[in-house]
């Protein structure tokens, strides 16, 4: 598949999710908490939320700085953003990897679980630098390797088909963020780990995330009765005493400066 078809899949799948994400993005709301105390305290700041889905946290950045653009390449979640979002804040329907915006033009970009749909990861954060301006933050976090990790085991007593997209090891993403232009300050790994009444419940919550739009799947559309039910029972092997299925999320969190080169 194309990058640019890819691209377009992952917009229409997480604008297919745009009302019913809010009610379902536990993982997103913990994730971009915690990237808060690395968000600088001037207020007289133009700040960039890149992936800004609905709009939750690019409010938040509107409480607190002069000018805040959201841009996401999905117009469904833009247009829930502006229907329900401050009226003060600027939507662009963009893509990551072509920001529309000037070289040095912003103080904080911000990207909050977005970046780990972006494959080649380098040529985007070669865009967040071009549009920074020296000095400036980029406050990021993102999926790795790992995640989900008790799904895809569940997947793998089935079948070779990928059911679970491919998350990057911290190892290989980790120097991107180094380099002429930019220096990572600080960083974080997480795992979380999230509760579901059953697998369906998890599947539904990916689904209700837009998260489900997997490139390299062979067969299309949901799997066959037997298949899932095999799945589920494999699943069982990660049940808790009390009756819980976990799934397992590692997060991967950081702060990188543009130099003044
Ligand atoms: C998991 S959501 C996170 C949304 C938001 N940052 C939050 O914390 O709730 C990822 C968002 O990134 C957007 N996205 C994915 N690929 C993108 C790209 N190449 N350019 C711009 N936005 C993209 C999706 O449309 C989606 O709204």
């Amino acid at each position: 598949m194309s990058v640019k078809t890819n691209r377009f899949k992952i917009a229409r799948s997480f604008g297919s999710a745009s009302t019913s994400y809010d009610i379902s993005a536990r993982l997103q709301r913990y994730c971009g908490k915690h990237l808060m105390p690395w968000l600088p305290n001037r207020n007289d700041l133009t700040a960039l939320d890149l992936g800004a889905g609905t709009g939750f946290f690019t409010e938040l950045l509107a409480s607190r700085y002069q000018y805040v653009i959201g841009l996401d390449i999905s117009k469904k979640m833009l247009n829930f953003s502006k229907e329900n979002r401050n009226q003060s804040i600027h939507w662009l329907e963009a893509d990551a990897y072509k920001i529309p915006l000037q070289d040095n033009s912003i103080d904080l970009v911000y990207s909050n679980l977005m970046i780990q749909w972006c494959d080649p990861l380098d040529l985007v954060l070669n865009e967040v630098m071009r549009v920074l301006k020296p000095g400036g933050l980029f406050v990021f976090s993102t999926l790795i390797d790992g995640t989900l990790f008790e799904l895809k085991s569940a997947w793998a007593q089935v079948d070779n088909d990928q059911h679970v997209i491919d998350f990057k090891k911290e190892s290989d993403i980790r120097p991107l963020f180094d380099g002429t232009d930019r220096k990572l300050l600080n960083a974080k790994q997480q795992d979380i780990v999230l509760e579901y009444e059953n697998v369906l419940h998890l599947a539904h919550e990916l689904k209700s995330l837009g998260a489900n739009h997997v490139p390299k799947k062979q067969a299309k559309g949901l799997a066959g009765k037997d298949k899932w039910q095999k799945m589920t029972k494999s699943y069982q092997d990660f049940i808790e005493p009390s009756g819980i299925y976990p799934a397992t999320y590692k997060a991967f969190s950081g702060l990188v400066v543009k130099l003044n080169n």
